[in-house]
This record gives structure tokens, sequence and C-alpha cells, in this order.
């Protein structure tokens, strides 16, 4: 008893009075209001020690996180909070928690900052940085490779670039490529070149559709496909397009990206804010879609017959997924998905499966307040992985090239936010390796396997292109 502080001697009904509204408090209130006293502002401090130090005392997984909040420590002193705050609220603080043990932690770690002509070392390659267009793009949101050396960049506001193979930037876009809503995060998305481009032509784009009426907009993203002939955009074939219902006129969550596997096209489009809606298989939101290469629906879709179902529906419960890759050794599909704060995903995405959002999701809100204490739930696809900090996960691609043989078949992860890009090592479904390969010269949009075995690198914020080689 001795050890006991005199804050735990408290009964609970003591705070009653006076007791502040949890509810409406953002995570670092909360733990201001509650968990300072014992553990300090910095989390760092105090008599109930450090929260940021990497050691656990009493178990590092969330749910040992969420036990030592929700019991607390009779003998050590540390007030049980299952009787003051929701589960919501506990799983808030254990984000909260864990954020700030993982900016402790990177303090003082060197990532690679990679520079022109410097050798950068990483686990398993080194490599050289080469900058591949430097001026005169705005906003570059993908790259796409033609089999002859020349590459196709999108720019959000709706122009699609031609480079040729020599990376000279086409000063002109490609003309009479659709007509793209740019708006919030939403305009010209994904460029895809069909594996048999040379035999068939086809080039397939992601976008947001819709129209503008002065600051009225409707909006939501489509797919088309269509050919370039002399520097023009045409033959273009409506391949998805979501029911007029389904536009409307928040700037989030478009989602976007294309991947073709044995003679289908897989895709994605966001929730576009609407949450909930990704839980319901007649809304066109928040999904992925499984389409032949043509936009028919493939008979054995797993929805095909269920009343009302969207067309092509392969999976739900996505919140904005931005990064779709095929895994060349199983054809097994992968997916980053951008979720609420401390909840990015890495899934592994298959048909008929429901990926959880809303109802399940190890973030909460960007403004600190919780969104459920819910992780998991029976029917509901497991992450992989989820990054906590999020990194903003945005272009994904596994490296099939030659150049880097340390590196085949690696996963490699763009982040906007986190300015970095993660390669992650893939093992029987499961991340084996997890290493920070390049950081901090800019956004990452866009990562993408490309010739010669190069890794290509979409930056925003400086808007350029770079690749990774090997060093000599
Ligand atoms: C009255 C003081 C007190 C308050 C208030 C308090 N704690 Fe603690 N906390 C402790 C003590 C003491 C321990 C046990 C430390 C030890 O084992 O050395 C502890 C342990 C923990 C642990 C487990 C640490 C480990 O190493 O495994 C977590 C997590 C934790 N507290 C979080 C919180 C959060 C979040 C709050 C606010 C909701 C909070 N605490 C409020 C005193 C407090």
């Amino acid at each position: 008893m001795k050890r006991l502080l005199p804050f735990a001697l408290l009964p609970v009904t003591a705070f009653a009075q006076d007791t502040p509204d949890y509810s409406k408090m953002k995570a670092d209130e909360l733990f201001n209001t509650l968990c300072s006293s014992c553990h300090g502002k910095d989390l760092n401090s105090g008599l109930g020690g450090s929260l940021v130090d990497g050691q656990w005392k009493h178990g590092d997984t969330d749910a040992d996180l969420r036990k030592s909040i929700s019991e607390g420590n009779a003998q050590l002193g540390m007030t049980p909070f299952k009787t003051v705050l929701s589960d919501d609220q506990i799983r808030q603080l254990v984000i909260y928690v864990r954020e700030k043990e993982k900016e402790a932690l990177a303090k003082g770690i060197e990532y690679p900052k990679p520079e022109p002509g410097k050798v950068t070392h990483t686990d398993h390659a080194d490599y050289q940085i080469e900058m591949v267009v430097e001026n005169g793009l705005d906003i570059p949101w993908a790259i796409a490779f033609l089999p002859d050396g020349r590459k196709l960049v999108t720019e959000r506001p709706g122009r699609l670039r031609l480079m040729g193979s020599d990376d000279t930037l086409d000063p002109q876009p490609i003309e009479g490529t659709p007509k793209v809503i740019h708006h919030g995060q939403g305009g010209l998305m994904e460029v895809a070149v069909h594996p048999d481009y040379a035999k068939n032509g086809w080039i397939y784009l992601g976008f947001a559709d819709g129209e503008r009426d002065g600051d009225k907009v409707r909006t939501i993203t489509k797919y088309v496909r269509g050919r370039i002939k002399d520097h023009q955009w045409v033959d273009e074939e409506e391949i998805w397009k979501a029911d007029d219902r389904f536009y409307g006129g928040d700037g989030v969550h478009f989602g976007t990206r294309l991947v073709f596997k044995d003679g289908y096209i897989f895709f994605p489009v966001g929730e576009r804010g609407g949450w909930k809606q990704a839980q319901d298989i007649t809304n066109a939101k928040g999904k992925i879609y499984r389409l032949n290469e043509d936009g028919s629906e493939p008979e054995d879709n797993p929805f095909v017959g269920q009343p009302g179902a969207v067309k092509g529906l392969w999976s739900y419960g996505h919140r904005n997924p931005q990064g779709l890759a095929l895994d060349p050794r199983d054809g097994s599909i992968w997916e980053t998905e951008h979720g609420p704060r401390g909840g990015d995903e890495l899934n592994r995405i298959e048909g008929g499966k429901n990926y959880g959002w809303p109802i399940i999701t190890y973030g909460m809100n960007y403004d600190g307040t919780p969104i459920t204490g819910e992780t998991e739930k029976e029917g509901m696809e497991q992450p992989v992985i989820y990054w906590q900090p999020s990194i903003a996960a945005c272009g994904l691609d596994f490296y099939t090239g030659d150049a880097f043989p340390g590196w085949k078949n690696d996963l490699f992860a763009g982040a906007l936010a986190q300015q970095e890009i993660r390669r992650l090592r893939i093992v029987d479904h499961k991340v084996t390796e997890q290493e920070v390969i390049l950081k901090n010269i800019g956004r990452v949009r866009d990562v993408a396997s490309g010739p010669e075995g190069a890794l290509y690198v979409v930056l925003n914020d400086p808007h350029r292109i770079v690749r990774l080689v090997p060093a000599p």
C-alpha cells in the first residue's frame, strides 16, 4: 500500500462532481488530463515511468497496453480506467502512446536520404539516385512504361504526359484525354499500360469524373481505356462508371490504381468520405472491383446475383486504397490503404471478403478523437500489417527487375506524409522484413519497377521523377 499514489486512492466517484467530458477530448488532451500526472506530458517521466522508451514491463502488444490502461496496476499504483473511459477512448490512448513511442524511437535514426551521385547502402542493395524529370510536372500521380522505353505520367490537374525513351518530357500533353474534375484529392490519377500493349495498344486511366458548376462539384472515380495515336487519345471505351447517385462533392478518398491479372483488371474506388457506405454492397464507394479487361463483369465474381450488388464488386470495407500490386510469384493481390490516423493498412485482397472499414480499424480520427475500440471482428479481414503512426500509404509495386537481385520480388510501398519508401519482404503472405530505403526527398506518390531494373519514384513537393539504379 505504501507505493500507492494519492491520486490512485481516490475512489472513482470522486471524479464525478467535476468530471470533464472525456468523449469530447482529443487524444493529447485526454492524456494530459488523466495520465500526464504520473507519466509526464512528454510520456517519458514521472512516477509511472516512460511510455516511449520501447521497454514494456507489462507486455508490448496493443492488447497489453489496453489491459494496462483498462485494469491499471493496484500494486504499483496505476488507476484502472475501465470505469472512467470507454473502449473507444482506451483505444484512442493506445494509438496516441504508440505514436509517441515510435516518434521517440525514430529520433536519432539516420534514414537513407539519397543525393544524386551519392551511394546509399541498404540491407540488400546499394543504390544511386538519378534525376529523371526535375522540372515541368505539376502533381505527377502515376507512371507507366511502354514497351519501347517511353513512359506515361499523369498529372493530377488532368494532363497525360509522354516521356521519350531518353526521358525527355514532351512539353505537349496528350490531346483529347477525358475531362477530369480536379478537386481536393481527385483529378487524373492512374495510368496503366496493358501487358499486351504491343499487340492491342490499350492504355487504362483512372480519374475523378463528374461535373463542376461554379463551386458545386459532383464527382467520383471512373475508369476508361483508350489508345494514343499521333499524340491524340482515341478509341476511348468506358470501363467502369458509378451510378449517378454516387457522385458527390467531397474532395477526399478517391482511391485509384489498376492492375492486370489473367485477363482481368482489379481497381479500387475509395469511400469518398462515406464511411459506412464502404460496408454496403449496393453502394459503389469503398470497394475493390474485378472486371474483364473490356469492362464486362466475370460471371464468377463473388457478388453476382446478389440483389443490388454493384457491378464488378470483388471486396468491400475499404477506405482509401491508393496502392495495388500483383505478386509476380503467385498472383496474389496486395493493397495499401490510406487509413485514419494510425490505421494505414497493408492488405492481401481476396474475392468476396470484407476488410472492415469503418466497423473495425486500428486508427482514430485525424484530430485525435476516437473512432472505435474494435480492431477485429468475425467475418472481417485483418490487415497483414498496419502502420502507427500513419505513413500515408500511396503507390505500391513488386520489384520484378534484375538490376537489384537482393530486392527481387520485394514489395515497395510509397508514403506521402512520411516521405519514404518501405521495402517489405513477403514470405508466405507475411511481412518478414520492413526497411525504409529512402526518406525525406519529397512525398512519394508512386513507386514502379521499371525498364532496365530501375525503381522509379514519382514525387510531389517538389514535383519530380527519380529512379534508383545499382551503385557502380
Ligand atoms: C496514479 C498514477 C498513474 C496514472 C494516473 C496513470 N498511470 Fe499508467 N502506470 C502507473 C504505474 C505506477 C505503472 C506501472 C509502472 C511499472 O510497472 O513500473 C503504470 C503503467 C502503465 C502502462 C504499462 C507500462 C509498461 O511498461 O508495461 C501503461 C501502458 C500506462 N501506464 C498507461 C497509462 C495511461 C494511458 C494513463 C492515462 C489514462 C495512465 N497510465 C495513468 C501510474 C499511473
